[in-house]
């Protein structure tokens, strides 16, 4: 009742208040008055490495916590535009009033760079409900395996912060791939974890040091293979193809599970079908030859911005009408030609001649 009340003063107000959302409003005296958006005021910034920036961010009331492995959407306004990228709470699961980020910045990556720069406390910012399904099962096994690379370490930190906080006396290998010993964010917790709570083990190996550790059956064979453990992992593309393949060779694919942040948009080559036809770009004047790579790369190489998020396929930042022609999924494979159809053009591949209103 008292719900059905609330929602009805909110509906009352914000038809009052039109042609703005309540919010738009309450920002003006304090953005972290918020009638239905979810805010998040950065209180702390730490650089624990070079290239990352480690936010402790205080929520408004909208904000439920989060699931060990989850992420949010974060959005940040540049020069008046809002920008939108998603990131892992790195926080155990149920802190509901604080939530921790740590963003590596990527040479060249606009929002990342731009938040370990200038995130200052006092910032404030726009936030999503957590979601994804890469988490730990509520049902935990009886021996996780925790394996990340470079920025990945965020959500399996999560899970092992998480599994900490249980007092869980099931054992716990973390094993971090990393650049150089300076660029493992949590390094001294890690260690501390490793050194105090016996079924805790922490392993590093680092790729660009002189004797580089890529990754290595040997690395994980004495834990991923025994009898009911499951591996939970996140990194970058080469590290999660080298463990899916291991984890191929011995028979246990099924108890390996993954999150990435970033797809392959490499187009895929078939003499078959070769890569044809020209890819108009309706609201912006320009035709470009197709190259078969997305439409939203095809996009930003003829010099158009479009809005984009994930870029890969979850968030729909970045739907666009297809005018006509026929684009094929990247994640799924699957074809599609019904005209004026909205598309999410980070994981759609024109096939031949394609006119997208961009
Ligand atoms: C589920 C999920 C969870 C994540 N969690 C974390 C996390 O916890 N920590 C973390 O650090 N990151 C995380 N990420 C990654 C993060 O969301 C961003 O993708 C990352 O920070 C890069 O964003 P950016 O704005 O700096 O880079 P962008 O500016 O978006 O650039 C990214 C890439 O897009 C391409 N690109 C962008 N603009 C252009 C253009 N105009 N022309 C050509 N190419 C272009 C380039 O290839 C560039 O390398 C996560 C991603 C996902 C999907
Ligand atoms: S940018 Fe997120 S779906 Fe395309």
């Amino acid at each position: 009742m008292a719900h059905k009340l609330a929602r009805l003063v909110e509906t009352i107000v914000e038809a009052t208040a039109t042609p703005y959302p309540v919010d738009r409003y309450l920002e003006l005296i304090d953005p972290m008055i918020t009638w239905r958006d979810t805010r998040a005021k950065i209180t702390d910034v730490r650089h624990q490495t070079d290239r990352s920036v480690t936010l402790a961010l205080r929520p408004t009331r909208q904000w439920k916590g989060h699931e060990a492995g989850q992420y949010i959407e974060v959005s940040v306004v540049v020069d008046g535009v809002r920008h939108r990228r998603f990131f892992s709470p790195v926080g155990a699961a149920g802190n509901t009033g604080e939530i921790e980020l740590t963003v590596t910045a990527h040479s060249g990556g606009f929002v990342s760079r731009y938040l370990r720069e200038n995130a200052r406390p006092g910032m404030v910012l726009g936030i999503g409900a957590a979601s994804g399904e890469f988490r730990l099962p509520s049902d935990r096994p009886e021996r996780i395996v925790l394996v990340s690379g470079g920025s990945g370490i965020t959500p399996v930190l999560s899970m092992l912060r998480t599994l900490v906080a249980e007092g869980r006396h099931a054992p716990v290998t973390f094993v971090h791939y990393a650049r150089t010993p300076d660029d493992v964010p949590y390094r001294a917790e890690l260690d501390a974890l490793d050194r105090t709570l016996e079924h805790v083990d922490v392993r590093f190996h680092f790729t660009r040091t002189d004797n580089p550790e890529h990754f290595d059956a040997a690395h994980l064979a004495d834990v991923a293979e025994v009898d009911g453990a499951q591996v939970y992992m996140c990194g970058p593309a080469s590290l999660m193809t080298a463990v899916r393949e291991y984890a191929d060779q011995r028979g246990i694919a099924d108890r390996l599970f993954s999150e990435a942040f970033t797809v392959d948009t490499t187009p895929v080559l078939d003499p078959n079908q070769p890569i044809t036809g020209e890819v108009t770009y309706t609201e912006s004047d320009v035709a470009t030859a197709n190259d078969g790579r997305t439409l939203l790369e095809q996009a930003e190489a003829a010099g158009l911005t479009p809005e984009y998020g994930c870029r890969m396929g979850i968030c729909f930042s970045c739907t666009k009408v297809r005018k006509s022609g026929c684009t094929r999924n990247i994640l799924t494979g699957e074809l599609d030609s019904e005209p004026d159809q909205h598309i999410q053009i980070c994981v759609s591949a024109p096939v031949g001649d394609v006119e997208i209103e961009v």
